[in-house]
């Protein structure tokens, strides 16, 4: 017996102002994360390299942002959808609050806060237990376990997939992304012609990023509750 399934797909591509409203920080809005610290001392190989123990220090803040978090109203209304659509969510975001309101498929672009991985064998992932790396922390491997994060100048090994999922997109949704950091945000690039596209986000875009694209300039809570309206009243 076959159950044909007439779900249309929505694909929801998310950054860091999806969880703004949990309390954690965006990277480049004002106060945002990048202005208090330097990408190259933190999120890069070299910074790595150069001094663990900072790396670890501001993963391991984060970490505990994310485990302090709640998902927000926002994260809600697209675990909610899922009752009516088929929904698959990518995010940049590392923390785990797509997951915790809800959403069943979630592909993570940029890695995951909550868990280490070994610095000589990327298949050697860890869930982190005691809420924190420290330097000394050893795989079986015996190498230095490091935060499961994708730094600026490494590969992004989920991408193909990403490209794959938002290939078959009816809908696709961007939320909360500027939209500047490759090569995620060409995803917006690589849906079908034939697929509505909203992007939510109280921010400015250049009109060439807006082609074809209806720009909800909402919070994500707020441009969400909206769009989750008119999807629904089609
Ligand atoms: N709701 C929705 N969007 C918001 C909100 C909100 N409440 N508050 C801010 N924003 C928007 C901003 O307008 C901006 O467009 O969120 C976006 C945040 O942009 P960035 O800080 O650049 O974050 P992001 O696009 O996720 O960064 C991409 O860069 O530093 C790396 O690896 C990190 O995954 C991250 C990547």
């Amino acid at each position: 017996m076959f159950i044909l399934s007439s779900l249309k797909k929505i694909v929801v591509f998310t950054g860091a102002g999806m969880s703004a409203e949990s309390g954690l920080k965006t990277f480049r809005d004002s106060n945002g994360l990048w202005e208090e610290y330097r990408i190259e001392d933190v999120a890069t190989p070299e910074a790595w390299q150069n001094n663990k123990a900072h790396v670890l220090r501001f993963y391991n803040e984060r970490l505990k942002q994310v485990i302090e978090a709640k998902p927000n109203q926002g994260h809600l209304i697209l675990a909610e959808l899922q009752k009516h659509f088929d929904v698959q969510i990518i995010t940049q975001n590392i923390d785990d609050l797509h997951e915790r309101a809800g959403s069943k498929k979630v592909l993570h672009l940029h890695g995951l806060i909550t868990k280490m991985r070994s610095s000589i064998d990327e298949n050697l992932i860890y869930p982190i237990k005691k809420q924190k790396i420290e330097v000394g922390d050893l795989c079986e491997k015996g190498s230095q376990l490091r935060p499961h994060i994708v730094w600026f100048g490494e590969m992004v090994p989920e991408m193909d997939n990403a490209m794959s999922i938002v290939a078959e997109a009816d809908i696709f949704i961007t939320v909360g992304t500027s939209l500047v950091v490759y090569p995620a945000a060409g995803l917006i690039y690589h849906t079908n012609p034939m697929a509505k596209k909203y992007l939510v986000d109280p921010g400015n875009f250049e009109a060439s990023v807006l082609q074809s694209i209806n720009h909800i300039k909402k919070t994500a809570s707020q441009g969400l509750d909206e769009l989750k309206k008119l999807l629904l009243s089609k």
